[in-house]
């Protein structure tokens, strides 16, 4: 990664993939961008901004992958401005990442390094949490490895930048005797990411994963074989009901990890919220996904459930503290 400059109070970078094809310029906030050749087939620059969102429990770090795309049609040489900006008066520009189309490794060694900046000029216990991902120096360690495995290798709704921060979620969450509880495991992309990091740790815990597979049934079977695919399948407990139906087995606080990502009517949302909070123990962790950022999109997304709950609901109880956020993925501390 290269660091282009400074501006407005946020730091520009430019992925290693970038350079070789093009031309980077910054002044002020707005980055200029200029092939150096003509090519002739359609290249896509992608912008992540890192923004630090003010909530009333704190600040957290969040990475975005809704910026916008920069397009070079096949054979257009003429430069291109780019300007990053959010609607959002929460939302503060930190860095902006420009990268190539397809997500990298560097996108989760980014998220790392995002997440370690925030720590280190917000010094404070709620940010134990980053000790747990690993350095930017250690490169392509086993853990980004597996996750670029899991990326490519196991369909599913999760960007590469997610499974980072559920990895990170699941290390920071344990406790002794606790569990990780699933809603919506699709094909087991995010449930081999969590049963991963818990192996990695050899930790006691069991990840339920509840899904009604109503689609397929061999949605269960995929799900079982891709957390066999990291040697975790012995971890594997698999509920093919709806979530409502886990409510009667399981007791209260018996969870150090839930994760929701089933349904994305706000009923349905509210409904393993209610579940998932009886189930979290204090000091927990809660990952919600598709929490979209209307005030920062500047509309209405399609699947508001998740976001209107975020916010209507669990950060108004104060018993929630947002620790970070990658793309679609808000991961909670629960504090009581
Ligand atoms: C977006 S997918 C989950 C993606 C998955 N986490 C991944 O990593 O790819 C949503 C899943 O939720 C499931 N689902 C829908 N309603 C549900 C409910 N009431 N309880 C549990 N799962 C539900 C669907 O069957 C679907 O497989």
């Amino acid at each position: 990664m290269r660091t282009l400059g400074q501006a407005e109070g946020a730091t520009f970078i430019a992925a290693e993939a970038t350079p070789g094809e093009f031309d980077l310029s910054l002044d002020g906030a707005t980055l200029t961008i200029t092939p150096r050749q003509s090519r002739p087939f359609r290249r896509t620059l992608r912008p992540v901004a890192h923004f630090e969102v003010d909530t009333p429990q704190g600040p957290y770090p969040e990475l975005n992958l809704t910026m916008g795309r920069i397009v070079f049609e096949g054979g257009q040489t003429d430069s291109r401005s780019y300007r990053p900006f959010s609607r959002d008066p929460v939302r503060s520009l930190r860095a902006l990442y420009l990268g190539p189309e397809l997500p990298t490794e560097d996108d989760p060694a980014y998220f790392n390094a995002v997440c370690a900046d925030h720590a280190a000029r917000l010094p404070h216990e709620d940010h134990a949490w980053v000790r747990v991902l690993p350095s930017t120096s250690e490169g392509t360690s086993s853990r980004a490895k597996r996750l670029e495995y899991l990326h490519y290798h196991a369909h599913g709704w999760f960007h590469l930048v997610e499974m980072d921060l559920l990895d990170a979620m699941t290390r920071a969450s344990v406790l002794p005797g606790k569990h990780v509880i699933e809603i919506g495991s699709y094909q087991g992309r995010s449930t081999a990411v969590i049963a991963a990091a818990l192996g990695d740790l050899d930790a006691e815990s069991l990840v339920i994963a509840v899904d009604p597979n109503e689609l397929s049934e061999q949605q269960a079977d995929v799900t079982a074989a891709n957390v066999a695919s990291v040697g975790q399948r012995k971890r594997l407990v698999q509920i093919q009901r709806r979530a409502g139906a886990i409510a009667s087995l399981l007791a209260d606080e018996v969870a150090h990890l839930t994760f929701v990502d089933g349904s994305h009517l706000y009923e349905h949302v509210l409904a393993d919220f209610q579940l998932c909070d009886r189930l979290l123990a204090p000091g927990g962790i809660m990952v919600f996904h598709d929490v979209y950022a209307p005030a920062h999109l500047g509309y209405e997304p399609p699947r508001s459930g998740p976001a209107r709950v975020v916010n209507e609901v669990v950060l108004p109880t104060g018993r929630y503290k947002p620790l970070a956020g990658a793309h679609l993925a808000l991961a909670l501390r629960k504090l009581d």
